[in-house]
């Protein structure tokens, strides 16, 4: 039977726009600084994990204990850097073909909802032109618990009226492919072949990819 689709969930950081880059790029800095080694095996598991829970990873890799004013400035050092990289971002930065996708969805008549763990998801959005392209944003600001917590793509299914068994999210974190498996979704990891193993199936790109192909990928 072909899949009922009523809505698509989006992550943002490395499935709409490659932020994971500049996120890497700030917490090696600041690990670096605390004597910890931190290299793209350690950003892999921080993708879609918060920033304070990104923070006790690299303290707990480094047995460091701190006290909560020094983490807050740590973590506020982090994001001045994430930010100062994000400051000269532009539309260019889109990966190819996710606003042609999203536009499509949006013609077919598909709820669009963003579902980030990023406090600096509407940044992101507005410097690259995509704001309005969402019936719903869900982001860091908005949700309590971190994925692999479900929380953030429940709210965005329940903004857009979807039940989770018909709404597909977008996802290349571990963590965000088990926060949409645990909130009952159907998911599509953004990635190199073989790193999601548990999402339904895996996107290398969205250049050519349609609604179409969706269904029949997920029937
Ligand atoms: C996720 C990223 O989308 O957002 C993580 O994958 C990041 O790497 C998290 O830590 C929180 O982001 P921010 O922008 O609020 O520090
Ligand atoms: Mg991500």
């Amino acid at each position: 039977m072909a899949f009922e689709l009523q809505a698509c969930l989006f992550d943002l950081d490395g499935v709409i726009v490659d932020t994971a880059k500049y996120h890497f790029t700030a917490w090696q800095r600041l690990a670096e600084e605390l004597g910890v080694s931190f290299d793209h095996s350690d950003n892999d598991q921080l993708k879609g994990v918060s920033r304070v829970d990104s923070l006790e990873y690299i303290l707990r890799k480094g047995n460091l204990e701190l006290d909560n004013d020094t983490k807050v400035r740590l973590m506020d050092r982090k994001n001045d850097w994430y930010l100062a990289q994000v400051a000269g971002m532009t539309p260019d930065e889109l990966f190819p073909g996710v606003v042609a996708f999203m536009d499509e969805l949006r013609a077919k008549g598909k709820g669009l909802a963003l579902g980030s763990s990023s406090r600096n998801a509407p940044l992101i959005l507005d410097r690259c032109g995509i704001a309005d392209r969402f019936d719903a944003v869900v982001d860091g600001n908005s949700i309590t618990f971190s994925k692999p917590d479900p929380e953030v793509f429940l709210k965005g299914a329940s903004e857009l009226n979807s039940v989770p068994s018909k709404t597909v999210v977008f996802e290349d974190a571990l963590s965000g492919v088990d926060a949409a498996l645990n909130g009952g979704f159907r998911v599509v990891g953004v990635g190199p072949e073989g790193a999601l193993p548990k999402a339904d199936f895996t996107l290398q790109g969205f250049d050519g990819f349609t609604v179409d192909h969706l269904v029949d990928r997920l029937s």
